[in-house]
């Protein structure tokens, strides 16, 4: 969002206090809610306690709540055992095995009920495959999948055994894949031969087969679901079907008990500098907010069918698709494919079948949906719905107004939660039957999360014509355990300034007199396209890859569907383009990009020029090429450039 946005909606004088009717049936109240905040203010660490004790099932319970004596590596319920997959399926066993925990539709329209009986035998029997395949506790696992129900197995199976699984999303090149196999040292690779996306099958085999071929010596099996059926090479010794993997396995696996600040995944993200970091997630602490957000946030109800589109390849896949959702004994919607396949109306007609009752999406899918038309989902039966929520990225005002008036026809609240894959849930969210929502806000700090706004001092802003940093002043259960295999990254990262006391989220925000947060935006070198983190410093360093690019720069630009478009400045070898234009070069260089880190990252525009503009002491000036990406007018100081000539080349005028 742009400033001037930000400006005109902290005036926002649109409130939307929760209807009578939601706050009738929801779980949590206002009175119950405050009591909450008043535990959590009274002793923070003494409220996730008795949180961890009520939600969560304890092999060993803790008996040292928080250690912090090594921090900001904090421990959470360090003397605690427990087991995720046991959290989530065995203890649905007893009353609920014929729920449904996972309605799957794939892209084609397949479609699948698996019963918590049924998911928990074939998360057993996978998970006796990987023990066969030597995979033992503390060994990483690659998952490289579909958005199918065996993605879920596969990450259950991984929690069941202890195996430490790293989700790499789909749409990523093998070049990324390699990276994330190389840096976890993964020992096995789950993969599909394709998936269905798009209309079109997504090579995951091949992909995985590529990445393999470029080193990778860690990995020595590869189990391969057959989803697609098309045509794929098997490699004898290392390669082997799911389905023969499984074969002469039983249904039941004991599972491991691990110690509560056993790392239950790594998840890639990109930050400011360097490659993608693998942030290391617990098993007991995150486990524990991913519970009471779903609970909180989402007021999960034993007939609730929940619908989080996102792709487990995000953090948000994994909090509120593989883990919160079965944590809970809920049932939950997972589709393979993309919103437009058949038609727009795809997740209406979803929504509608499956009687969804919750729907969790990013502000990029509300603004591509909305542009279409409200014929579209007007044409479906969406009076399933009870709430909407939505994350990612802000959402700008009119989307919001959208999605409330035309998807939740005005009786749905709407959730716009902020938090990040470091926070592992949400952290700042509406309460649905208490809070009264601005669009364009995500509201109020949850129960024991300390999130403020703070100047470079670290004294807190409350008034609304100030910006600053988003911090977190106390630790919260599911915080980043630390950056994988790099202790010191992960402090400089986020405990770099206030004395290491604050983690410090990388984003701006803004407080309003009620006190509700507007994010505004990165304050470091990240962009926010469709929702996902890209580092210009990674999409840079790709881009110089290429033989004929001598420097990049990389900055956002603001794009209406997207939240923003990566927008590339390129200096070639050699002579630039005639009139700047050389658009079989623009395709192979957007190609590369795809190649290199995957299609998200690819240019949408790339401008040639015989030089970047820099500072004396030779920074590149990203403000002016902020600027000139907008098509705003330079207003910034443009007389110490070297080479003056090159402004209209930025500018595509020359
Ligand atoms: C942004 C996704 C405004 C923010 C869960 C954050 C948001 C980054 C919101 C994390 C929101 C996420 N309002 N901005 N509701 N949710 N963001 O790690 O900049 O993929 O730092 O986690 O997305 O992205 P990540």
């Amino acid at each position: 969002m742009s400033q001037d946005n930000i400006q005109s909606t902290l005036h926002e004088n649109r409130h939307f206090p929760p209807s009578a009717e939601f706050v009738r049936t929801a779980s949590l109240s206002s009175e119950q809610l405050n009591e909450l905040y008043a535990q959590a203010e009274q002793d923070n660490p003494g409220f996730w306690a008795t949180q961890a004790r009520k939600e969560i099932d304890w092999q060993t319970p803790f008996t040292t709540t928080l250690d912090s004596s090594n921090a900001p590596f904090y421990r959470w319920f360090p003397d605690g055992k427990l087991n995720v997959s046991y959290n989530c399926l065995d203890r649905q066993l007893e009353h609920n095995a014929d729920k449904t925990a996972i309605i799957f539709e794939g892209e084609p329209g397949d479609i699948e009920h698996i019963s918590y009986q049924e998911l928990h035998a074939r998360v057993c029997r996978f998970s006796n495959a990987l023990k066969a395949q030597g995979i033992t506790q503390g060994d990483r696992v690659i998952i490289y999948m579909p958005m199918i129900a065996e993605a879920v197995v596969a990450m259950q199976a991984c929690a069941r055994i202890g195996a430490i699984h790293s989700v790499v999303f789909g749409g990523f090149s093998a070049s990324s894949l390699k990276d994330r196999i190389e840096d976890t040292q993964a020992k096995l690779v789950i993969t599909a031969d394709g998936g269905h996306r798009g209309g079109k099958i997504i090579e995951l085999k091949a992909t995985t087969d590529t990445a393999l071929n470029q080193g990778c010596d860690s990995v020595k099996t590869v189990i391969v679901f057959k989803r697609t059926g098309h045509d794929i090479n098997m490699q004898p010794e290392r390669d082997i079907w799911w389905s023969d993997a499984e074969k002469g396995h039983n249904s039941d696996c004991e599972p491991v008990w691990v110690d509560a600040t056993h790392p239950l995944f790594l998840l890639y993200t990109s930050g400011s500098t360097g490659k993608p970091k693998g942030i290391q997630h617990s098993s007991g602490g995150y486990l524990l907010n991913a519970i009471t957000t779903m609970r909180w946030v989402f007021d999960i109800q034993d007939s609730d069918v929940f619908w989080c589109t996102a792709d487990v390849g995000w953090i948000t896949g994994h909090t509120y698709v593989a883990y919160g959702p079965l944590a809970t004994g809920a049932t939950i919607v997972i589709y393979e494919g993309v919103p437009t396949v058949p038609n727009g109306g795809r997740f209406w007609d979803i929504c509608t079948r499956l009687g969804v009752t919750i729907f969790y999406t990013a502000p990029t899918a509300i603004r591509a949906l909305m542009k279409m038309g409200d014929d579209i989902p007007n044409s479906y039966d969406l009076s399933k719905l009870r709430l909407l929520g939505t994350v990612g990225e802000p959402i700008n005002p009119e989307a919001w107004m959208w999605y409330y008036n035309v998807i939740g026809q005005r009786r749905c609240p709407i959730v716009d939660t902020w938090w990040q894959t470091e926070t592992g849930a949400h952290m700042i969210a509406p309460v649905p039957a208490v809070t009264t929502t601005k669009p364009g806000s995500c509201t109020r700090a949850l129960p024991g999360i300390d999130a403020a706004v703070v100047n470079q001092e670290g004294e807190e802003i409350t008034h609304a014509d100030e910006g600053g940093y988003l911090v977190i002043r106390q630790p919260w259960p599911s915080m980043i355990q630390t950056v994988w295999g790099d202790n010191q990254r992960y402090k400089d990262t986020y405990w770099p300034y206030f004395d290491g006391k604050y983690y410090l989220a990388g984003d701006s925000a803004r407080r309003d007199e009620d006190g509700f947060f507007w994010i505004m935006g990165r304050i470091d070198d990240v962009l926010n396209v469709s929702g996902h983190r890209l580092g210009t410093m990674e999409i840079e360093s790709a881009l110089v890859a290429h033989p004929r690019v001598a420097e990049a720069a990389v900055v956002g630009q603001p794009h209406d569907v997207k939240g923003e478009a990566v927008f590339a400045y390129v200096v070639l070898r050699g002579d630039r383009p005639t009139g700047g234009i050389d658009d079989e070069l623009t395709q192979e260089l957007r190609a590369w990009v795809g190649e290199q880190i995957g299609a998200i990252a690819k240019p949408d525009d790339i401008r040639y020029a015989d030089n970047l503009p820099k500072t004396r002491s030779g920074k590149i000036m990203r403000r002016l090429l902020r600027t000139i990406a907008k098509g705003e007018e330079i207003t910034q100081d443009t007389s110490t450039l070297e080479n003056e000539s090159i402004l209209p080349q930025l500018q595509g005028k020359a």
